[in-house]
């Protein structure tokens, strides 16, 4: 607290009355600095796929830093890493190393802006793209926020956070999730003027929102006929496929990070040679990307070793056992008289309090409000059974878990709806299923 605001660095991290210190990781479990030990399934807000402390990626890291961390020039193990992620994300021909999500994004809409010529940016309401400007815009789902300038009325007004100048709001025009009749009516109105449509293939910490079906190949037809670069961001879903394989679906530009790293620092983006070759130093009037640590030899190396551990068959492993728990978790609160809904895709899901439709981030908040204690409650109890997950339900799986892990989170869950109960029956009965 001394040193730090808030006693750490990512706000995400924090939850009252204070987050628990974590001393290690091993695979699948954590243990913090009182020797509580938890199945871990946050996964570092999903960005680890093998857990902690894999033994293959732990040898690829100290082999490549007795060779040096970074050496400031062309690598191969670079190479090594981008023939490995266009091998695996279907439209990636050609690939950039950043540092985060966030950079990867950035640089997407940048590259897209500078290819088309066009400056403003399409994004759904509720999608993460991570923390510069222009994707922190979202609709205000009070619906006190500024109304979009030239759209109507029933396009809720946004919410700009504070830091953001105001007219970031002129650069971007939000959409709801799986609505695919506001997508064309933007994009039918301004594609003059629009760069980009920058999308999550699903809504990830946004609630494990799916795509419904059809929704993102209609978005692909869209943004083809006005002549709209289509940006995916697979940060997060990458884990899954990546989602645009199983959906056979080729955006023009993806946005990676998260377990392309091996659990180091990383963002990538890349897409068609076209867009990319902008990058390239020799060609006309060159774009500039540049960053001191960008595709650093360390975790390009824990990379391409926890990628080679992460093929086709552990991927539909994975999600196979994601699929198990997202179902039973919802079949355990109705057993326990409870209302709610995990929500998710595979590996990753998130879990919902009460019922009603989840499309969009504006039936995730109105499935959020009025909750009180209970989401804190929830949280600390699961943690006191052993589970170490997100205040806000978020929870993914890692390659070291099997059916014992998932068994294990079912238990705890169960019981901590049953001890929850009799709150619940006092300060939300509506949460509660009759009889
Ligand atoms: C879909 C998506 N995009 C971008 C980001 C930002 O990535 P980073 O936290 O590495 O900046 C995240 C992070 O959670 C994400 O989930």
């Amino acid at each position: 607290m001394r040193w730090l605001p808030g006693g750490d660095t990512r706000t995400i991290n924090y939850y009252s009355p204070y987050p628990v210190v974590m001393d290690r990781g091993q695979g699948c479990m954590v243990s913090d600095v009182d020797g509580n030990e938890y199945i871990d399934f946050l996964n570092n807000y999903s960005a680890l796929i093998h857990g902690h402390a894999h033994p293959g990626v732990t040898a690829a890291i100290s082999r490549q830093a007795e060779r040096g961390t970074v050496l400031g020039a062309p690598s191969v193990v670079q190479a090594e890493h981008a023939r490995a992620v266009s091998e695996r994300v279907r439209s990636v021909t050609q690939v950039r190393y950043c540092n985060s999500g966030t950079e990867a994004t950035l640089f997407a809409i940048r590259a897209a802006r500078a290819f088309t010529g066009k400056d403003l940016i399409v994004k759904v309401d509720g999608g993460y793209h991570g923390t510069h400007d222009v994707v922190e815009v979202n609709m205000f789902a009070s619906g006190q926020g500024k109304k979009q300038a030239g759209l109507p009325d029933s396009f809720p007004p946004v919410d700009i956070p504070h830091g953001v100048p105001a007219q970031t709001a002129s650069q971007v025009l939000v959409i709801p999730f799986n609505d695919a009749a506001a997508a064309a009516y933007v994009l039918e109105r301004y594609h003059h003027e629009i760069a980009a449509l920058i999308v999550e293939p699903m809504l990830a910490a946004g609630g494990g929102i799916a795509p419904h079906d059809g929704y993102l190949h209609t978005l692909r037809e869209l943004t083809r006929k006005h002549g709209v670069l289509l940006i995916f961001d697979e940060v997060a879903t990458f884990r899954l496929g990546p989602m645009q394989n199983i959906l056979g679906i080729e955006p023009d530009l993806t946005a990676l990070g998260k377990i392309i790293g091996g659990g180091l620092p990383i963002g990538a983006f890349g897409g068609r040679q076209e867009i990319m070759m902008q990058f390239d130093p020799g060609s006309d009037n060159p774009l500039y990307h540049s960053g001191t640590f960008c595709g650093n030899d360390v975790t390009l190396a824990a990379g391409v070793a926890a990628l080679e551990h992460y093929g086709d068959q552990e991927v539909s492993r994975l999600n196979g056992l994601g699929e198990l728990l997202l179902k039973s978790m919802t079949a355990a609160a109705r057993d326990e008289g409870v209302k709610g809904t995990a929500a998710g895709v595979g590996s990753y899901g998130h879990f919902h309090w009460g019922e009603g439709p989840l499309r969009n981030a504006a039936d995730v908040h109105s499935r959020s409000q009025n909750l009180g204690m209970l989401p804190a409650l929830f949280h600390l109890e699961m943690m006191n059974q052993g589970v170490f997950m997100s205040r806000r339900s978020l929870f993914c799986l890692s390659t070291p878990m099997s059916v014992q892990h998932i068994d294990a989170f079912l238990e705890a869950f169960s019981s901590t709806l049953r001890m929850l109960r009799p709150y619940i029956a006092k300060t939300h009965p509506n949460l509660l299923l009759s009889d």
